[in-house]
């Protein structure tokens, strides 16, 4: 007898939940709400996620906001205050190496003939009323600017050369610029760590500009330094960044150099943030999230080589942007634990949908570019 009860009130519930099952079907019917890509608090926590994006990548350039080009809101009905955002970002490439950990606001771009610009798909989680604001995942595709366009305008410019040292000069004008520089340093002697960046142009003769990654070459030990020797780590990280170039005209070589230091880890972008709306959180699971990795990817494609019509008719069936974030396909949504950002021991988990899709776009979206040639806006 004393089993009946609790079955009693399993059948209830099961046919409670057969009955009324428009509740769910409506609220997946209509997930999204749209947002404007002008508003300024989808401008600002576009900027957040830019922030976060930059910070996460260990190589490229840092990714500054061109527009964003599409937003959708989604309430979490749990957390009252909390809400997903899908954004789409248009992002230009800017010509900081992301180990400087400047924020982007702070950076410049490339000029023109040498831009590189793409797309960024990103889940940014804000809860108000407990003061978080958490980048969930990214993924970005960028592409360098068309050079059949560029060679059209400014035949002359630098185009872009192979990074993947085929070309013995890339590797000459490397080697070179840092003798230069190691020569004329008075303290510390550094060596190449990697090609970030290649371009060459023709001007009275083939001209290099190369940017690299620098290290600190260990010093040799002697005795009077024993205990700094000991402190030399076997794999020191890049400390700055090198522009360095070759030029060869009638026999002679011309080389320059010269090389940025990145700040020890400047706290200055999480420092606005922070001021903006503090974050409480506990600092063990902070780290314990880092440790988890990056969470997303940067894929950088080949140059379209086709100039884009100002105004193409149909959109063109390739996509030429293609971004993945498809943390979950299922159209329920998937849970997703986020207690680490609480402070307390209460299990919070957001409710992540697909991905919205481009057809889908909000009404006030794309919003207005920085830089609004149609060369460097994805599509
Ligand atoms: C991000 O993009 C990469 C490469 O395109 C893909 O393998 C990965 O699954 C994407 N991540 C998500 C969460 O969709
Ligand atoms: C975007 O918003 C800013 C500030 O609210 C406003 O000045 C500007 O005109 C808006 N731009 C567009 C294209 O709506």
């Amino acid at each position: 007898m004393g089993l009946l009860f609790p079955l009693a009130l399993c059948a209830l519930a099961t046919s409670y939940s057969a009955a009324f099952p428009a509740q769910q079907t409506t609220k997946n019917l209509f997930p999204f709400l749209s947002r404007g890509c002008n508003d300024s608090d989808v401008l600002s926590f576009a900027g957040f996620a830019l922030e976060d994006i930059n910070k996460d990548r260990k190589d490229g350039y840092i990714l500054s906001l061109n527009r964003v080009s599409d937003v959708r809101e989604q309430r979490q009905d749990d957390e009252p205050g909390g809400s997903l955002f899908y954004l789409t970002l248009d992002v230009l490439e800017t010509s900081s190496h992301v180990l400087s950990r400047k924020s982007w606001k702070d950076c410049e771009g490339w000029p023109f003939y040498a831009t590189v610009y793409g797309q960024c798909k990103a889940l940014f989680y804000i809860n108000k009323p407990r003061r978080v604001l958490y980048t969930v995942a990214y993924n970005c595709t960028l592409r360098p600017v068309s050079q059949r366009s560029i060679q059209m305008t400014c035949p002359d410019c630098p185009g872009p050369l192979n990074i993947d040292g085929s070309d013995p000069k890339v590797l000459e004008a490397v080697t070179k610029s840092l003798a230069k520089y190691n020569k004329e340093s008075t303290s510390k002697q550094y060596s190449f760590v990697e090609v970030t960046k290649v371009s060459g142009q023709w001007v009275v003769g083939p001209f290099y500009f190369v940017e690299y990654l620098i290290k600190e070459t260990p010093q040799p030990c002697t005795k009077s330094m024993d205990s700094t020797c000991a402190l030399q780590s076997p794999d020191p990280a890049p400390v700055g960044l090198c522009k360095g170039s070759l030029l060869e005209a009638e026999g002679q070589q011309t080389v320059d150099v010269n090389c940025d230091f990145f700040e020890p880890q400047d706290a200055a972008a999480e420092g606005e943030k922070a001021a903006k709306l503090p974050k409480v959180q506990d600092p063990g699971h902070k780290e314990a999230e880092a440790k988890k990795g990056p969470k997303g990817t940067v894929q950088t494609l080949p140059d379209l080589g086709h100039e884009r019509p100002e105004q193409s008719p149909d959109p063109s069936p390739v996509e030429e942007f293609p971004v993945r974030l498809d943390l979950t396909t299922d159209p329920e949504g998937q849970a997703l634990d986020v207690s680490f950002l609480f402070i307390g021991p209460l299990e919070e988990k957001l409710l992540v949908l697909p991905f919205p899709s481009k057809e889908q776009r909000s009404a006030e979206c794309p919003g207005p570019a920085r830089n609004a040639n149609h060369l460097v806006l994805p599509p």
